[in-house]
């Protein structure tokens, strides 16, 4: 990485959808760039956003592990995390008892495990120093019990709650903790998780690009959370007041296997 000018912003899940899309708004914003995500792909989107003009190192790492996370911790070369994007995550369709018990634990592993560990690591050089910035993409899928997607939903009400958590642990400490909730949003996710014969999978989806604005300014203003998109915000407002079993019936009709058109 050429010498330290800008400040630097590590971003995870970088290589596609809304990581990309925020990694595009932090070089947009003037900061150096560390991105990270399991694929070679990762390389790929480092040469697009080093178009943006800024320095960019891409780190190829397993997140849902330590070492992963060690990796990517060390390519920071001691250079101090101004703001840490914990973005990178995967979903998983089917019910439980017929999902593959290690996919499964995968999705726990990178959506918690993974996230919490660099969290814990960048935040106390952050809380030290006095200052920094943490956004982690949430869901409003954490507002409801996920039938057909029990062990996502349940890892995004993790964060969703964690986020707050913190945030409050972290008050006039000089750090902020933001939690962006997308709803469903055009990215490559659905495919991943196998959902693509489900209605929530073939339903129309918000940009990835309006998301990473939205979810970017709230962090930039150090606001707790944000709810990306008017009817995600009515959607999740809706699910805070209805038993969970409405809501998880509800959800059952959204990503149960064949729910979508043939
Ligand atoms: N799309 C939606 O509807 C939606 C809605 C709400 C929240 N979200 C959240 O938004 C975040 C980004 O997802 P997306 O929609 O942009 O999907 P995406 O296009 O599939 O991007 C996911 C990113 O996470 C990376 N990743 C996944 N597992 C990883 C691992 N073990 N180690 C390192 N990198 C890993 C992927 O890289 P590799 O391909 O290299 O693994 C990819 O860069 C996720 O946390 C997701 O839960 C998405």
């Amino acid at each position: 990485m050429a010498q330290a000018i800008r400040p630097l912003a590590i971003v995870t899940g970088a290589s596609t959808g809304i990581g990309l899309e925020l990694a595009k708004e932090a070089a947009n914003h003037g900061y150096d760039l560390l991105i990270a995500a399991d694929e070679p792909a990762i390389e790929t989107a480092a040469t697009e956003l080093r178009a943006l003009g800024v320095n960019v190192d891409a780190v190829q790492a397993d997140l849902s592990t330590t070492e992963g996370v060690d990796k990517l911790l060390a390519a920071t070369r001691g250079r101090e995390v101004e703001a840490l994007l914990a973005n990178a995550g995967r979903g998983l369709g089917k019910g439980f008892l017929d999902e593959d018990f290690n996919e499964a634990r995968k999705v726990v592993d990178t959506n918690i495990t993974g996230t919490i560990y660099l969290i814990h690591k960048v935040g106390q050089s952050m809380r030290a120093r006095r200052a920094g910035k943490i956004l982690i993409t949430g869901s409003i899928a954490g507002f409801m019990p996920g039938s057909f997607q029990a062990i996502y939903n349940g890892t995004k009400s993790f964060l969703n709650s964690f986020s707050f958590a913190i945030r409050d642990e972290l008050k006039d400490t000089g750090v902020t903790v933001t939690c962006l909730m997308p709803g469903p949003t055009e990215t490559e996710f659905f495919e991943r998780a196998d959902l693509m014969d489900t209605s929530v999978g073939q339903g129309k989806k918000d940009d990835a690009g309006m998301v990473a604005r939205v979810g970017f300014e709230a962090m930039m203003k150090g606001e707790g959370d944000v709810v990306s998109g008017w009817k995600n915000k009515i959607q999740s407002a809706v699910a805070n007041v209805l038993p969970a079993g409405v809501t998880a019936a509800l959800h059952r009709g959204m990503a149960e296997p064949g729910s979508g058109k043939q």
